[in-house]
């Protein structure tokens, strides 16, 4: 299954970036990626076009990645800058691709595709994870053993929480009241997932967030937004029933998916939070929670399934479709007539 290569994929977060050079690889391909002396993201192709060597085990020097093996030098063009061997003269297929690469909201956005189509503009809006806007924000990278769209259709249909995460929704029995509201919604390629919950039982998660004592009950927001091809960002929150919403807590979270082959994924995630946002105890409390939820829980069950479906075609499978699987089935047909579209135009080199 083809990937859609003109488009923005989170790479890894701009605080790890350093003249460390770091590897990984995206859509199938080995990158590197680096900083260069005057503090420029770079990301260039991570094999070594002589022997096949890991540039991301090279050194930067002036600008340029050496390769550890031979020494050949490459620079941010993906052109080879320098031959110590020889006469000195660069060999014409002594080259690498090179990924138009961006910083913006904390975030190293990759793209892959034709780099002259590479706009900026196109970038996910993910401000409320950005640290600089001044809420508490928590990171983590986590690689993830399946296909990317595995992962897309869990986090689009929230409808698995209650069975899968009794820590997010707590375990009590439902009031008579309790009422689920899910809607979707799409805006050109983009596709909303939203689920809000009245009168629900307050969850061990959002108890733990509350300013001051915390209802028993309350009504929770999960709107779910999902950009092509795989970045979604989740504005989740608890307040009191009816009340308004900045009444409780809020945290915003990303879940910026990249194909790191067809069957594994890096996910990174990233969540913000408005409340208790000096406590250290806290963001270890919520970032060993978030690891431990998605691991022990949503991955191991995502890894399970793709192992039974023993395939990436979804469809091939014909799968019982229950109401919650509007949104994920949605963003599958709006990625996959823009992959569609990207492999009639041709236009899809690195
Ligand atoms: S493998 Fe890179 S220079 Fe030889
Ligand atoms: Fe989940």
């Amino acid at each position: 299954m083809a990937f859609l290569r003109n488009a923005w994929y989170c790479a890894g977060w701009t605080d790890e970036l350093s003249d460390k050079p770091i590897g990984r690889t995206f859509l199938g391909e080995p990158v590197v990626m680096y900083r260069k002396e005057d503090g420029a993201a770079v990301a260039i192709g991570g094999r070594c076009p002589h022997r096949f060597a890991p540039l991301a085990m090279g050194k930067v020097k002036d600008g340029c990645i050496e390769c550890p093996y031979h020494g050949l030098r490459f620079d941010q063009t993906g052109a080879c800058s320098h031959n110590p061997h020889g006469d000195g003269a660069i060999p014409k297929a002594a080259r690498v691709p090179a990924y138009p690469m961006v910083e913006r909201y904390d975030v190293l956005w990759i793209w892959m595709g034709e780099s002259s189509l590479a706009n900026p503009d196109a970038i996910p809006d993910v401000h409320e994870i950005a640290s600089q806007d001044g809420w508490r924000v928590i990171r983590g990278h986590l690689p993830v053993r399946a296909h990317y769209e595995l992962i897309t259709d869990n986090l689009m249909d929230l409808s698995h929480v209650p069975y899968l995460h009794p820590f997010l929704t707590g375990s009590g029995p439902l009031p008579p009241d309790f009422q689920e509201i899910r809607e979707l919604k799409q805006d050109g390629n983009t596709v909303y997932s939203m689920h809000t919950n009245k009168n629900m039982p307050m969850s061990p998660l959002f108890q733990m967030l509350w300013n001051g004592e915390a209802p028993s009950v309350a009504d929770m927001r999960a709107h779910m937004r999902w950009d092509a091809p795989s970045n979604l960002m989740l504005d989740v929150g608890m307040y009191p029933s009816n009340g308004p919403v900045s009444a409780g807590p809020s945290i915003p979270t990303a879940h910026l998916l990249t194909p790191e082959t067809e069957n594994s994924t890096h996910y990174f995630w990233a969540q913000a939070r408005d409340t208790k946002r000096d406590s250290a105890e806290l963001d270890a409390i919520l970032k060993a929670g978030i690891s431990d939820v998605f691991q022990n829980e949503d991955e191991k069950m995502i890894v399970a399934c793709a192992e039974l479906m023993g395939t990436n075609d979804l469809f091939s499978l014909k799968p019982v479709l229950l109401p919650g699987d509007g949104p994920a089935i949605r963003t599958r047909r709006v990625l996959s007539a823009m992959i569609d579209k990207e492999q009639a135009a041709g236009s899809v080199a690195a």
